[in-house]
This record gives structure tokens, C-alpha cells and sequence, in this order.
């Protein structure tokens, strides 16, 4: 596990768009899997900003997004397929249809769940994972538990992330209650994991995740077995990482 340290959220996002576009860069039609909320919105800024540059070309790549919420469609403004088309896809020339999120509007969970799973395995898996921390150590929608769940499954999210999730809604009773998610196995067959993690508020579970045992308590634990992790922190995340 390599862990970076970044000054700020604005250097983390700098630092982990470097790392995807290396990815692309030696690897034109690689597959990025991709996450949604704030971690990653500045990363995908620096990729859109050197895009326009010249610098990085998305026309091969293809994309497979973490999770939906369940019951959200493409055209509403929270689902998480609107975020990537907005935060990302709109802005640089990868091909739509080779973007893939869970579909929220699917109301069958096995169908939707086991149509994911085989797209990821159509695709030939993914080579680059780009994963944000829940403050409950969730990564994806893989909320603490008592087993790890393995592959595309239908979640009922926990009150600590509806309440994290419900800023980006009217009210706490719009906040879709259940979600789509890449399990862990899927996750952890990626051949390359990336971590980003910023904020004071992070720094706890970052340190249980890191250097807490490896349980379905805190999901994140179980990247300490994965070979090939890079995590991309700043500061005020790391801060309670001793001999850093
Ligand atoms: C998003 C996802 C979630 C987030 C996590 C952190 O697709 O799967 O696991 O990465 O909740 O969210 P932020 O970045 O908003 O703190």
C-alpha cells in the first residue's frame, strides 16, 4: 500500500488526476471505475481541465460507476448517473455508451444487480478503481456488516449515510433509502485500487481502515489485502497516522 500525502483537498485532487491519467495514458481503452460525492469532484475537474489541454483522451476508455440509488432515474438531478454525466462525462469525449452506472430505474434488484455484475465481467474487469471513504469506513454503498458482500447487490443504507447523503436533498425523506452497489469482490478484483480521502472529519476511519483489524465492521479494511493500493490523503485526513 503506497500512501501519499497531499496538502489539501485542491493538491489530493491534483495528485490523484495524475494517477488516472497515467492509467490512461498507458492504457488508451482501460477501464476506470469510477465514484461519485465530493471526494472526487476536484479529481475530475484536473481531468477535464487537461482534457481541454490536449493532454488526456477519453475516446477508448471505458467507465464502470461504483453504485445508483435505487429508484432514481438518469434525469433526476441526485442520482448518481446525473453527477457523472455533469461532474465528467459531458465535459471530455469518452462514449457514452461505454459508461456504465447500476440502473436505478430497474425496480427488480436481482436483474439489476446480476446485469451489472456482467457487464463488469463483459468488460473484462476493471484496472483502476477510484474509491471515496464513507465515514462509517463504507466504500461504495458496502455499509459495515457482519459479512463482506461480494458482488452488485441492493442495499439499505444506514442512517449515518442518509444523514451524510440528505445535504443534497429538499428533505431527509427524499433520500432514497436503498442502493445499488459493486460489492467487495468486485472491488478488490481490480487490478489497481485508488483511495481518496480528505478532511479532519475523515481522519478517524481512515486510521481504522489503514490499521484497524480487517472486518466487515469497517468495509475499507479489507483493501489492506489488496496488492496494489494507493491511497491519496491530505493533511487534515492523515492526521492521526503515526510516522507519516
Ligand atoms: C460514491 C460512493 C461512496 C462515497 C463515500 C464518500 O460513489 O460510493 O462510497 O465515496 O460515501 O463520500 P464523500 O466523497 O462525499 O465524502
Amino acid at each position: 500500500m503506497t500512501i501519499y500525502q497531499a496538502e489539501n483537498y485542491q493538491d489530493m485532487s491534483r495528485k490523484a488526476a495524475n494517477i488516472i491519467s497515467a492509467q490512461i495514458i498507458m492504457k488508451p481503452n482501460c477501464v476506470l471505475g469510477l465514484a461519485t460525492g465530493s471526494s472526487p469532484v476536484g479529481t475530475y475537474q484536473q481531468l477535464i481541465e487537461w482534457y481541454k489541454k490536449g493532454d488526456l483522451d477519453f475516446s477508448q476508455v471505458t467507465s464502470i460507476n461504483l453504485d445508483e440509488y435505487k429508484g432514481l432515474g438518469p434525469d433526476n438531478d441526485q442520482s448518481y448517473r446525473y453527477f457523472m454525466n455533469t461532474n465528467l462525462f459531458n465535459h471530455v469525449n469518452i462514449d457514452k455508451t461505454r459508461t456504465f452506472v447500476p440502473d436505478g430505474l430497474e425496480a427488480d434488484s436481482e436483474k439489476a444487480c446480476s446485469e451489472y455484475n456482467q457487464i463488469i465481467t463483459r468488460e473484462g474487469g476493471i484496472d483502476l478503481q477510484l474509491l471515496g471513504l464513507g465515514h462509517n469506513g463504507h466504500i461504495g454503498f458496502n455499509e459495515p456488516g457482519a459479512a463482506f458482500e461480494k458482488e452488485t447487490h441492493c442495499v439499505d443504507l444506514t442512517e449515518s449515510t442518509i444523514e451524510a447523503n440528505k445535504r443534497f436533498f429538499d428533505s431527509e425523506d427524499e433520500v432514497p433509502k436503498q442502493a445499488y452497489t459493486m460489492g467487495i469482490k468486485s472491488i478488490m478484483q481490480a487490478r489497481k485500487i485508488l483511495v481518496i480521502v480528505s478532511g479532519e472529519s475523515k481522519a478517524e476511519i481512515l486510521n481504522e481502515v489503514l490499521h484497524g483489524p480487517i472486518t466487515p465492521a469497517v468495509p475499507a479494511s479489507i483493501l489492506q489485502l489488496h496488492n496494489d493500493v494507493t491511497i491519496v490523503a491530505d493533511k487534515a485526513a492523515l492526521s492521526r497516522i503515526s510516522g507519516l
